[in-house]
């Protein structure tokens, strides 16, 4: 019997309409455009403004569009996957606010938190449901709303986070399109280097932690930057040699969008030319579960049927991970 596989048989995006641009920036903390272009790849962010706004609103939207270009009746969606670190609330889930929103009635849902790599942990748990037989439409949703959790006093952060989301759909296949392969990793000793330090149980809110501002992202960045460079290198390379795969038959790399300097690196351990690096990062900063979604939103239309693309990730926790993906239709 062939082997069931979980195919990506669409893609979507959304971003909110407001824009961040350095300049602006410059004019809220010390810094400037040439800095941030150069230490990062940034020009500009999108920021999800208004009240009651949550990360849900951004999703929603992304999967909208997902369901309209697929033709897809939300009463068929069997699962959705939310992978965000900006969840609407506490609880419930994310997952569930978005499957009422689109109407999703049989579905289950739930969210998935592993920081920057959780809409590649996401896609790979899909993925599991799908091979299984038992599921039939799974949709893996990365989304954030990182201004929430930034900091616009802190230069170091403020510059790099953007607000977005993207969804895909997976359905089942048996030919030779599909996810593939993947390596998944996590060492919760980064802790310290990457993590938010108020708002959950060790430390609840209070005057105190909204004092010392807590409630924002931490992140010491030139230790973070040297771990995202090895691992996602490593992995990416692990991948690709466990499955025989060269730089030449790679069509493109989909990595994480938290600094070009890091997706270069990656590219370079890989053997792949910048040219079949997906990139995105200056339109919209690093958007932590919607880097890898968007890039493939934004690349769509170049992408053929039997392409092979390596996604890669890495984010706090740690975790990282890459995987192997065959690209499974060709541009409508
Ligand atoms: O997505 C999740 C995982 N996250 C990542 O992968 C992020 C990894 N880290 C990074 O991308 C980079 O470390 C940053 C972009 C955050 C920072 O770039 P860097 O080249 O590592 O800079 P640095 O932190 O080593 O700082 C260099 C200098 C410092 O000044 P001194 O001490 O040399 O005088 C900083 O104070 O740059 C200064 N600086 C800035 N200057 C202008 C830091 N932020 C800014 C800024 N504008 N926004």
């Amino acid at each position: 019997m062939p082997q069931l596989r979980a195919a990506i048989t669409g893609i979507h995006g959304y971003v909110p309409d407001y824009v961040l641009t350095n300049d602006e920036l410059a004019t809220m903390v010390e810094t400037n455009d040439e800095w941030i272009t150069s230490r990062t790849g940034i020009k500009e962010r999108h920021i999800l403004k208004g009240e009651n706004q949550g990360t849900s609103v951004m999703a929603t939207k992304a999967i909208e569009g997902l369901l309209e270009k697929t033709n897809t009746d939300p009463a068929n969606i069997d699962l959705i996957i939310c992978a965000t670190v900006t969840p609407d609330l506490v609880f419930p889930a994310t997952a569930n606010i978005i499957a009422n929103n689109i109407g999703a009635v049989n579905s289950f849902s739930y969210d998935l938190q592993a920081a920057c790599s959780g809409f590649m942990y996401a896609l790979n748990t899909g993925a599991k449901f799908i091979e299984s037989g038992t599921y039939k439409k799974v949709v893996i949703i990365g989304a954030d709303k990182m201004s929430s959790i930034v900091d616009y006093t802190d230069r170091t952060t403020c510059i790099i986070f953007g607000d977005g989301a993207g969804a895909v759909l997976l359905e089942p296949t048996e030919d030779e399109n599909g996810i593939m392969d993947a390596i998944l990793k996590s060492d919760g000793s980064g802790e310290k280097h990457l993590h938010q330090k108020a708002g959950g149980s060790r430390r609840p809110a209070s005057t105190e932690t909204l004092e010392n501002k807590e409630h924002f992202v931490y992140q010491e960045g030139s230790a973070v930057f040297k771990f995202a460079v090895t691992n996602m290198a490593d992995v990416s390379e692990e991948v690709m040699k466990r499955n025989n795969l060269t730089g030449d038959d790679i069509s493109f790399l989909v990595p994480h969008q938290a600094n070009k300097r890091i997706i270069d690196a990656t590219a370079r351990r890989m053997g792949v030319g910048e040219e079949k690096v997906m990139l995105n990062i200056q339109k919209y900063g690093n958007t932590t579960n919607g880097t890898i979604p968007l890039c493939l939103h934004d690349y769509e239309n170049q992408l053929k049927k039997g392409d092979n693309l390596i996604f890669a990730a890495f984010g706090g926790g740690f975790t990282w991970g890459a995987t192997w993906v065959k690209w499974a239709y060709d541009p409508k």
